[in-house]
């Protein structure tokens, strides 16, 4: 029987289209940006170049504006939708026109840290340097413009937690009226009872053609949004990747972009303070326009400890975790709502990818017992139920796309902590 290592190779392989790596067949057709930072991530334990390869193509479609859009199309792909047709941001390579989690600050770092070739390491993680810091500057500068050290999505995709019920209130503002007609593909490869609803991809589709009608100039999106949230998840790893890029910086000689993002991580760590809730012992969305926290206990909050929290922040996590009491940690929302669905995508279910950030920085809080725990309940996992997309936190049953190339990175990752 081939081993877990053998198998997550092979996937990675299989999905591996030369210059980038889909997430799985069929579902995900194109390169989707923290999929690929991550997918680095597991490449680099087999090919070293090929990772690098992979961050560097999609670098190389980032927008002048210094964003980097959350999916490449580099070929047609009938079996998605929404296509470049729908996005239409007039792009050399098609492009969507909104961003997703900056995860390559860390992954930048974490490869060249870990590389056994120093001085391709060093060549390649220079080239990248300026265009990470780019995207970061871009991120404070459009999306927080008041200057409050954190940054707001203005679209659930942007999160990559899609249906999350984080987004179910802000979501109510968000009209459904005049969107074009149109035929998802996503439920013709995965069961629909595991995927977003209509009312929600009515949404997303009202954004995007909301989005398109400016023109898709970014400086000017999230003040036109009406739906702006502040998620702790995505703050942190933004803030996380400005202070790896820091370091990174410094290694390289570079103390001006090392200023530049330590002063962006120290000004978003303090900030993330404010979206605490003591009565959930983990930090919660804020609602931008509503100027409100939003009641919603999910793994966004928990995501909080892949940057610097406080020591007793991260106790107060990992026991939130130890509360939620599934077989496999971590579900994306706390079982104790009632509005938790382990079956429905970001409703409930365990994804690999956020217990491995999560396991991460609860690491280096200091929290080593549940960062062991929850690296070892995910291999635990993988060996009963395979490399799907997410799994039901309680059955463990594999749910969404299979052979995904994101889980099987992650696999890798923490085989080689297990030693
Ligand atoms: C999808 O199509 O489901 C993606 O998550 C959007 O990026």
């Amino acid at each position: 029987m081939a081993s877990l290592t053998e198998v997550a190779i092979a996937i990675l392989r299989e999905n591996d289209r030369g210059t980038y790596t889909v997430p799985t067949k069929g579902l995900y057709p194109f390169q989707w940006n923290w999929d690929s930072c991550l997918t680095a991530l597991g490449q680099r334990h087999f090919d070293e170049d090929r990772a690098w390869l992979e961050i560097e193509t999609l670098f190389a479609h980032q927008w002048p504006c210094g964003m980097v859009p959350h999916i490449v199309f580099h070929q047609p792909d009938d079996g998605y939708f929404p296509g470049p047709d729908i996005w239409a941001t007039n792009r050399p390579v098609p492009t969507s026109g909104i961003t997703q989690p900056p995860v390559a600050g860390f992954a930048l770092k974490r490869l060249y840290d870990l590389a056994k070739d120093r001085q391709t390491a060093t060549a390649r993680a220079r080239a990248l340097l300026a265009k990470v810091a780019a995207w970061h500057r871009w991120f404070y500068a459009t999306r927080d413009p008041a200057g409050e050290g954190l940054v707001a999505i203005i679209h659930p995709w942007e999160a990559g937690r899609d249906n999350s019920i984080d987004w179910d209130t802000p979501f109510e503002r968000v009209p459904t009226e005049g969107i074009a007609p149109y035929t998802r593909r996503d439920t013709q490869h995965a069961d629909p009872a595991h995927r977003p609803t209509k009312a929600q991809y009515d949404r997303y589709l009202w954004l995007v053609e909301h989005f398109r009608s400016l023109n898709w100039d970014t400086a000017k999106l999230h003040d036109a949004s009406p739906f702006q949230v502040v998620d702790p998840g995505f703050n942190a790893i933004l803030i996380r990747a400005c202070a790896d890029l820091a370091d990174l910086a410094e290694a390289l000689g570079d103390a001006a972009l090392a200023a530049e993002n330590r002063s962006f991580a120290a000004k978003g760590q303090a900030a993330m303070e404010s979206l605490w809730s003591e009565r959930d012992g983990q930090y919660l969305c804020r609602d931008r326009v509503a100027g409100a926290l939003i009641e919603s206990a999910s793994v966004g909050g928990l995501l909080a400890a892949f940057c610097a929290i406080p020591a007793s922040r991260a106790a107060r996590i990992a026991a939130s975790i130890d509360r939620h009491g599934t077989r496999f940690p971590v579900a994306s929302h706390s079982p104790q709502d009632p509005r938790y669905d382990g079956k429905r995508y970001w409703r409930g279910p365990v994804w690999l990818v956020v217990n491995y950030m999560i396991a991460d920085g609860l690491a280096r809080a200091g929290q080593e017992d549940a960062a062991a725990r929850i690296s070892a309940a995910s291999l635990d996992l993988i060996r009963e139920s395979g490399f799907a997309e997410y799994y039901d936190p309680q059955t463990g049953e594999p749910l969404g796309g299979g052979r995904f190339t994101w889980t099987a990175a992650m696999v890798l990752e923490f085989l080689r902590q297990e030693g």
